[in-house]
């Protein structure tokens, strides 16, 4: 069976016949662990995500690493139906559920679909979401769909803003990020927030990063030494690229020290206006990570 539930029914385990692993979190749907291995086959099975040890994992707190998932809103809330409820939203501190099956898709992957639907008070929207983790051998996909399920007369398009927050495993000091000059971006560790151009064929996060890109190419390599990670996202226009460094990350209580420096954040979002989907209607966005070293 490659899917299964730990004896306390939190966790989901998700393997892979060719030695990948997927461990996903049922409070937020938060994959905290994927190990694979590396293309040359040598070794064994590689962790490619961090997760802080002082993160709660508990369902208390959002989870400091893995992939949180950022929805209705990135941020604080800016809507006045968003009022009141934490900065990236619910989903990635909400318990969700899992269908308890496995799917196999066309590439032999392996799946599994995790579920929530949130108290219509907590938006004032009708709103399902399904989240879709699938595995390959050397890629982990996650796919979240976003139903609008109102059906009365007066039912209308819902907008929400939603991001895929990946901790990627890398040396921060030697990880770049390709795939990102020419796009205009805001500096959010510039109290101004400025809108900037960016100049750099490598982007790399060894000052305090907080960029949010508009508009990318949908495709990223993260690279460092002689491996990499490629980040292509399906509609997720935008793209933020997070380090606190040392500067931000030691006033983050949940992150261990030195944390700052095992990761790189390189977000898929729709984060910049909004997106929306009409009654009755299912939009996707969803992200691949794949082992391109
Ligand atoms: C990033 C944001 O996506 O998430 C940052 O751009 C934010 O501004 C970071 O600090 C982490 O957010 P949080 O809520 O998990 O501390």
């Amino acid at each position: 069976m490659p899917a299964h539930e730990s004896s306390d029914g939190k966790r989901i385990f998700l393997t892979h016949p060719k030695g990948a692993s997927v461990e996903i979190l049922l409070f937020g749907a938060t994959v905290v662990s994927w190990k694979c291995r590396n293309r040359d086959g040598a070794g064994g099975p590689v962790e490619r995500l961090f997760v802080s040890s002082k993160s709660a994992l508990d369902g208390t707190k959002p989870v400091r690493g893995g992939i949180p998932i950022v929805f209705p809103f990135f941020g604080p809330p800016t809507k006045e139906q968003h009022a009141g409820l934490p900065q990236h939203g619910f989903a990635r501190s909400s318990w969700w559920s899992w269908d308890k099956c496995t799917i196999l898709d066309k590439d032999s992957g392996v799946s599994v679909r995790l579920t929530f639907q949130p108290a219509v008070s907590v938006t004032h929207d009708s709103v399902r979401l399904t989240y879709v983790v699938t595995l390959t051998e050397h890629q982990l996909s996650t796919n979240l769909h976003v139903e609008n399920t109102s059906e009365s007369d007066q039912a209308k398009a819902i907008e929400f803003q939603a991001l895929l927050h990946n901790y990627i495993a890398a040396p921060a000091s030697e990880a770049t990020v390709v795939g990102l000059k020419g796009l205009q971006y805001t500096d959010k560790t510039d109290g101004a927030f400025p809108r900037k151009l960016e100049t750099r064929d490598n982007v790399d996060v060894l000052n305090y990063t907080d960029y949010v890109y508009e508009d990318g190419p949908r495709e990223y390599i993260v690279e460092w030494a002689k491996q990499g990670i490629k980040v292509k996202a399906i509609g997720l226009k935008d793209v933020v690229v997070w380090n606190p460094s040392i500067e931000a990350g030691k006033k983050m209580g949940d992150m261990e020290e030195g944390g700052w420096e095992k990761y790189i954040c390189v977000e898929p979002g729709y984060v910049v206006g909004w997106a929306s989907v009409e009654p009755g209607q299912t939009w996707m966005g969803g992200q691949s990570l794949t082992v391109v070293d």
